[in-house]
């Protein structure tokens, strides 16, 4: 089965990490995402993805110089101008001549880590015969994804792109992994920006023709800061069908040091007494002595005694000696 991986967004509530790494790239427990990614949808049948690039292609065409990810041989369809996700999906599907092949394909968020059973999800979305399905998952506060209604047998009767408050009581979001026939390309032109979920997801409601497939499996989008950090974090956490490396022993960390429920990349310099608290410390990053890093992620420098809480610390970041930050992105990426 071939499949649509969309990374072509800019990644702008992770700036200043997505100034220099793509979203898709970023590590979740020292992998770049989007190999976790590919080998959840190796996993599902997927054989074939075309990476839908617009924004930062190169960094993609040198992780994987032989053209494979995770066992999935790879295709890239680069935008010369974003055309947002129905726009990116019609175009990178007619790249992989999805539509001359007539098959059912498999789109996927670029940005999402989930134990879903891509079969599962493939197999279901047989037993309807719709254009399409979207795996649904449930989350407490829906207002920053796409919200579903569904009748029991799945049918989806309303889709609501980032709802404001009162708009839907249904607690069921759009979880970023689609299955479509073939024909829904008729649909997603390619040619200019569409949005699949404020166009597309709503037209095929109008014809019946979209159907929601709901699973409790773990589940998360990894691109908002307290996420990404928490898509790390919980992945040591929790029981995976991933491997994970914590702390690289590529790293070199005082033996003073205290490093709980974090991860710590290759090329990382921890100082004397310094403590890494459910946090991220990306390859290269330099935490000096008495700095204290909390549900921060850190590619940069932070400097002694500093502290640091709910933090963005880009390769560039400087954090200076004794500084005190919250909520903070460095250097400013607003
Ligand atoms: N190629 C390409 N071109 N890719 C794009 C473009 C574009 O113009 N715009 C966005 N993308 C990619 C992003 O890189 C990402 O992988 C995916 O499309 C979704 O974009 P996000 O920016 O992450 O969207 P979101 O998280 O706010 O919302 C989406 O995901 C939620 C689930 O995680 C929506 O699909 C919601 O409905 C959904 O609930
Ligand atoms: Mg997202």
């Amino acid at each position: 089965m071939h499949a649509v991986v969309l990374v072509g967004g800019f990644g702008k509530r992770l700036r200043p990490l997505t100034l220099v790494t793509p979203k898709p790239l970023l590590p979740i427990a020292n992998l770049p995402l989007l190999e976790r990614l590919m080998a959840s949808l190796a996993r599902g049948g997927v054989t074939d993805a075309v990476l839908s690039l617009g924004f930062k292609p190169e960094p993609f065409l040198i992780a994987f110089p032989s053209n494979v990810c995770a066992g999935v041989k790879l295709t890239y369809a680069v935008e010369d101008r974003p055309l947002d996700t129905a726009g990116a999906i019609g175009f990178a599907a007619r790249h992989a001549e999805i539509d001359k092949r007539g098959e059912t394909f498999l789109v996927a968020n670029g940005d999402v880590l989930t134990d879903l059973d891509i079969a599962a999800l493939v197999a279901f979305h047989k037993s309807t015969g719709a254009q399409a399905t979207i795996h649904l998952t449930p989350v407490e506060d829906p207002s920053q994804y796409g919200v579903v209604e569904t009748n029991p047998q799945g049918k989806v009767n309303r889709f609501v792109e980032k709802p404001s408050p009162g708009q839907t009581t249904s607690r069921n979001v759009n979880g970023g992994t689609y299955v479509f026939e073939a024909s829904a390309l008729d649909r997603m032109p390619g040619v200019a920006p569409m949005s699949i979920e404020r166009e597309t997801f709503p037209e095929l409601v109008k014809d019946g023709e979209l159907f929601g497939y709901a699973t409790s499996d773990y589940w998360i989008d990894a691109g908002r800061p307290d996420t990404y950090v928490r898509a790390n974090i919980e992945l040591l956490q929790r029981k995976s069908i991933h491997k994970v490396e914590a702390i690289s022993a590529m790293s070199q960390i005082a033996k003073s040091a205290t490093v709980t429920q974090s991860v710590i990349a290759r090329g990382c310099k921890l100082g004397e007494n310094c403590q890494i608290i459910r946090s991220v410390l990306l390859a290269g990053a330099t935490i000096d002595d008495d700095a204290v890093v909390v549900d921060s992620a850190v590619m940069g420098h932070v400097g002694s005694f500093a502290q640091v809480n709910g933090c963005l610390i880009g390769v560039d970041g400087e954090v200076k000696s004794g500084a005190i930050l919250r909520d903070a992105k460095v250097p400013d990426a607003s």
